[in-house]
């Protein structure tokens, strides 16, 4: 196998490694998780998940990728030669959910081009379940397209194909150097113009009102946890592939730890600009905050157009950045998903990056156009529960039990600590032998439980 697979530098790992985190669950997910489960009150449990949970299995995958040097297959087989299928378990997973994703942010690619001239018109609801979606809430649905869906698709995984064929420097690295800084200043000049609106204090002041109350509730200690899990894009193989391409001498834990706080610094302070926008919104049309605080394309594709329908002038481009954000942090994530899925395959079959890279798009692309039909948002959401809530988390679950319980956990923590200023110990040892697994356990019931009802 010839393809590069190390990083230029440091720098690139980080900032691909942000993009990989930052996505959907970040903008979107976030500010109604923390706005249902007691709102400034949940930064506690959501910080003894990040720093307990979170940046613990962060380091599991780090150490890892970064001790084998190859693709998750490959590393579960060496570990046990039984263990190749749950590989490929968690990477079919992986793939699943992308292709949904893609499926979400080519819906942003179409309302990034609507934003110029809010051509959603006065009734964004009606506008994306009747002309976007066509939903049909039957099977049936199945038979009719929708074209424009279908063509962001395509042009979403097109892109995707573009970045993930070239070499790792040049695809993966260069744009996560170009569209990280971009999604950045976009998101500072929206907070920042959000807070000079009238009622922006009626939002952010949500983010900084406690509800101690929640915190004697299991289900807010969950929400962190699972939100941290989706956040961080625990157990999907990403943070472990990337940290196979670092250099010797890589310091592995003050990567996990810059890493981990850019994301969840991301997510709360665009929390403060979505608020601070849903807090004008309430001001100006009446509508309480509590009935604008969806997640979701709810937010995004509803609320979101509402407000730009009253915000006046700089909603021409204001609009259009808020899509850009939400298509930029979307495409990071989709090629980091794609990246450890790609590296099993041509690990596995010896194939050349840019071979598994078109097999995987094309397959991607079709399966990707089950969401272009009427029945498309109803398959999607049968996909993101069945995924997201159930298998996702067995999958992390079983990494757990394979790195904490089979593997020679003790080579692990050499790894992390022989160059790393800050070292790690017993104390991780235990959270990810004990915690982890009964908290993951705790969250997978919940999923299944909330599936199946
Ligand atoms: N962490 C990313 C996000 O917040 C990526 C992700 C994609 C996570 C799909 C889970 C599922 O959107």
């Amino acid at each position: 196998m010839t393809d590069e697979r190390q990083w230029n530098s440091n720098i690139t790992f980080i900032l691909a490694m942000i993009g990989s985190a930052v996505g959907l669950g970040n903008i979107w997910r976030f500010p109604n998780v923390l706005y249902s489960h007691g709102g400034g009150s949940f930064m506690i449990p959501y910080l003894v998940s990040l720093f307990l949970l979170g940046i613990s299995f962060v380091l599991v995958e780090y150490a890892v990728g970064f001790r084998f040097k190859t693709s998750l297959s490959k590393i579960l087989f060496k570990v046990h030669n039984k263990l190749e299928p749950v590989a490929w378990f968690v990477l079919t997973v992986v793939f699943l959910i992308t292709t949904y994703y893609v499926c979400v942010v080519g819906w942003d690619l179409i309302y990034v081009i609507l934003s110029f001239t809010k051509a959603w018109g006065s009734n964004p609801d009606t506008f994306f379940t009747n002309t976007v979606l066509q939903s049909n809430d039957s099977i049936s649905g199945i038979f009719t397209i929708v074209p424009s869906v279908l063509a962001a698709i395509i042009a979403i995984w097109f892109t995707t194909w573009q970045i993930i064929k070239r070499d790792l420097n040049a695809g993966i690295g260069r744009v996560s150097e170009i569209l990280l800084p971009l999604l950045c200043i976009i998101v500072v000049v929206i907070v920042i113009y959000s807070l000079t609106l009238p009622g922006a204090s009626i939002g952010y002041s949500q983010l900084l009102t406690p509800d101690w109350s929640a915190l004697t509730d299991l289900n807010v200690w969950l929400a962190a946890f699972g939100q941290i899990v989706f956040s961080l894009s625990l157990g999907m193989a990403i943070a472990l592939t990337y940290a196979s391409y670092l250099p010797e001498g890589s310091k592995l834990v003050d990567n996990a730890l810059i890493v981990a706080f850019s994301n969840s610094g991301f997510e709360v302070f665009n929390s403060i600009g979505i608020f601070s926008i849903l807090g004008f919104m309430t001001l100006t049309s009446g509508i309480p905050f509590n009935e604008l605080v969806t997640e979701g394309t709810g937010l995004a594709f509803v609320v979101f157009p509402q407000v730009f329908n009253i915000m006046g002038s700089t909603s021409n481009i204001i609009a259009p950045m808020f899509f850009l954000c939400i298509l930029f942090a979307g495409i990071t994530s989709i090629i980091a998903l794609l990246e450890g899925v790609c590296y099993s395959i041509s690990d596995k079959f010896n194939f050349s990056r840019k071979k598994t890279a078109t097999i995987v798009c094309i397959f991607g692309t079709l399966i990707s156009s089950i969401f272009a039909t009427g029945a498309g948002s109803m398959i999607l959401g049968v996909f993101d529960a069945f995924l997201n809530n159930t298998a996702l988390l067995f999958a992390v679950l079983l990494e757990c039990i394979i790195f904490g319980w089979i593997y020679n956990f003790d080579k692990l923590i050499e790894t992390l600590n022989k160059h790393s200023r800050i070292k790690v110990g017993k104390i991780w040892k235990a959270v990810i032998k004990y915690i982890l697994p009964v908290c993951i356990f705790g969250l997978w019931i919940q999923g299944v439980l909330s599936t199946l009802s």
